[in-house]
Parts: structure tokens; sequence; C-alpha cells
């Protein structure tokens, strides 16, 4: 089984996948850790981001194991992730791992940006979360302040909206719902009732 979690930054889709996984007994991958990845390795070498031929080498030799590193999560390689993230030869190197994640039993909740449209088209389960990206913000700022950082509310609204555009906005690989996904939108949704809603979705659609 495979399901395909997609959507824009801060919409609550890493938590609800993390859930989901737990929920189901499947294994779980953040794509977007790749990609921050790949951006904290080019920026750790001094060069530009907007090298592709250089953050593509990285990312054909990026260590696994070095995924759960703390820093990856800091607002700023998320942003510096989405603009490594739009280079095609970037995006393929990071095909494999994340198939060969998604092929493991008894399961696999995959979230990122093409899960349903390009790293798992066949996934028999894909959920595009959304919120207003007003609500999104806010969640940011909220987490942001309780983590002490010094940053203002419309700062962080102007980043989530700048980070949309680049990831709805680049050629290859676009962020957008499969025209099979199911729309999750929690705008209003606390996560305890996101949770339920998304596993009334899997269960309906997977027969249960
Ligand atoms: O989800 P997260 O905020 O960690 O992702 C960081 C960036 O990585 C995104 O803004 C996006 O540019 C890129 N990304 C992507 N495809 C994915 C996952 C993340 O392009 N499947």
């Amino acid at each position: 089984m495979i399901i395909a979690i997609d959507g824009p930054a801060a919409s609550g889709k890493g938590t609800l996948a993390k859930r989901i996984a737990a929920h189901f007994g499947y294994g779980c991958l953040d794509t977007g850790l790749l990609y921050r990845a790949v951006a904290r390795d080019v920026m750790a070498r001094n060069r530009s981001l907007e090298d592709e031929a250089f953050a593509a080498r990285i990312a054909r030799t990026l260590d696994a194991a070095t995924l759960d590193d703390a820093g990856l999560r800091l607002p700023g390689v998320g942003d510096a992730a989405s603009v490594v993230a739009k280079f095609p030869a970037v995006r393929a190197a990071l095909l494999d791992f994340q198939r060969d994640f998604a092929r493991q039993e008894p399961g696999a909740v995959l979230d990122g940006r093409d899960i349903g449209t390009v790293v798992c088209p066949d996934a028999p389960v894909k959920i595009f979360v959304t919120a207003d990206v007003e609500v999104r913000a806010r969640r940011r700022f909220e987490e942001m302040r309780r983590l002490g950082e010094p940053v203002t509310f419309d700062r962080v609204l102007e980043v989530i909206r700048r980070r949309d555009e680049r990831d709805a906005g680049r050629a290859d690989a676009p962020m957008k719902a499969a025209r099979d996904a199911i729309l999750l939108d929690t705008t209003n949704l606390d996560i305890e009732t996101s949770f339920d809603a998304a596993v009334g979705l899997i269960k309906r659609k997977i027969g249960q």
C-alpha cells in the first residue's frame, strides 16, 4: 500500500503523514528532507544554490543517514530547498530513493509536492492537503515564536507565499493535486480532526 500526501508548506501534511503511518503500521518518508539535505550540503560547500550541476552531484551522492539532522527543519533551509528543487537533474537524482522506499511492505506514506503526480502516480490513495495561506502562515509563525525565533507574521507570510509560487510555478514536477487526489482542506480543522478525516477518507478509498 502506498499513501501519497502532497500539499504546500505548513499545510499540516507532515504531521498528518506521520500519524497516518503510525496508525496503519507503515513506513513514513518526509521527502522534503531530501531537498532540504541537498540545499544544506550545497550551502555547506559555499556553492550557489543556483548551480544545477553541483546540486545534482550532491543529490546523487546524498547520504540518507544524514536526514535526521535537526538543522534540516529550520525554516531558512526549506526556502533554500525550494531553490534546488526546481532543477530537473536534482529531482531525477532523488527519484529512485523515494520509489524504493515506497515499495516496502506492508505499506508506506510519502509526503511532499509531487508524490501523487510523479513519484508514485499509481498510489492507490492520494491526498492533497491545503489550507488558506494566512492560516498556514499563522501556524508557522506560532511555531517559530514558541521556539523563540525573532520573526514577524508578515515576514512568515511573505516567505510562505514566495515558496508556494516557486513550488507551484516550476516547470518540472510542480506542486499540484493529482487528478485522482482527495482534497483535504485543514483551514478550519485542528490536527485531531484532520487526522480523523484523513483516516476516514483512506478507509473509504481502500474499502475497509
Ligand atoms: O515539505 P518541505 O517544506 O520540507 O519541503 C521543502 C521544499 O522541498 C519544498 O518547498 C519544495 O520545493 C521541495 N520539495 C519538492 N518535492 C517534494 C518535497 C519537497 O520539490 N516531493
